[in-house]
């Protein structure tokens, strides 16, 4: 089953900036897809879309083969904007947790125990009872994505989820969306970096700067070619290109992947 299929999706902003230009893109159930490309590729605009947020020109969107629209689905989708401050706006970070599932009529216990458990998964513990928006970019980045999950959603739509976080907690992100990956959850992460591909789909879809779909393929198939990568403006990942320039035909993607190679290659 599908968890959205979206078809001949058009918008253009009210200014007149035309941002996608007929976007067709089918996601199955517990797949992990990164919407890649330059700024202003539209990526956000879409990732909107998709959730709900905006009316397209044209085309339309459907969730889990049903006809319910994502307003009917709020228990199921989560979008996360690039904006983690859109996102956070109680008056605390704890209200802000406490948020999705209040609207869901969750348990009153049964929530505390998310937001307790998302407070130590996300490392918010000790920023619970300050106003969202006296943190830092980062902070609010974890908070948002903490929120996000509070209502356990089937659709994660995330956009940027690890811009403006430092490298350990970019780990405690990579990890908790691991967890919800191998639970059944379906992810769509949007970013401008090929490098972080690799670690949060299997799947790319590549924008280019007029918001149309340029490649839609299988991670190492489309972040190994370096030219479509480049044409639409966004560098190939940094293994990828030093390898490539080395002569090496099936280079490695992450730094793990290389390190391995590297290994296998000193015991021989
Ligand atoms: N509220 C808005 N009004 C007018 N133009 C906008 C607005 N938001 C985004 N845009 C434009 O739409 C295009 C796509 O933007 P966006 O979806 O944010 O791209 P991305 O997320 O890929 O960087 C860009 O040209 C941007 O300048
Ligand atoms: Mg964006």
């Amino acid at each position: 089953m599908n968890a959205l299929a979206a078809r001949g999706l058009r918008f253009t902003y009210p200014d007149g900036t035309p941002a996608l230009e007929g976007i067709d893109l089918t996601i199955e159930m517990g797949e992990r897809v990164a919407i890649l490309g330059p700024n202003g590729a539209g990526k956000s605009t879409l990732l909107s879309l998709l959730a709900g947020l905006r009316e397209p020109a044209g085309g339309e969107v459907s969730y889990f083969g049903t006809d319910e629209p994502a307003d009917e689905l709020r228990d199921r989708i989560a979008h996360c904007p690039q904006a983690p401050a859109d996102y956070l706006f109680n008056a605390s970070v704890r209200e802000d947790l406490e948020y999705g599932p209040a609207q869901l009529s969750i348990d009153r216990r049964d929530a505390e125990q998310r937001v307790d458990a998302l407070a130590a998964e996300f490392d918010l513990e000790s920023l619970l009872e300050k106003p969202p928006f006296r943190l830092s970019g980062g902070e609010q980045r974890r908070a948002a994505l903490a929120a996000a999950l509070a209502v356990e959603p089937d659709l994660l739509l995330l956009d940027e989820p690890v811009t403006d976080v430092d490298a350990g907690h970019r780990e405690t992100i990579l990890d908790a969306l691991d967890a919800r990956h191998e639970a059944g959850a379906t992810i769509v992460v949007s970013t401008p970096d090929a490098d972080l591909v690799p670690h949060v789909a299997d799947r790319v879809v590549l924008l280019d700067r007029t918001g149309a779909v340029v490649r839609d393929g299988p991670v190492r198939a489309v972040l190994t070619d370096g030219d479509i990568l480049r044409d639409v403006g966004v560098s190939p990942p940094q293994l990828v290109d030093a390898f490539q320039r080395a002569g090496v035909e099936d280079p490695p993607l992450t730094v793990e992947e290389a390190s391995e190679r590297l290994q296998d290659g000193s015991r021989t």
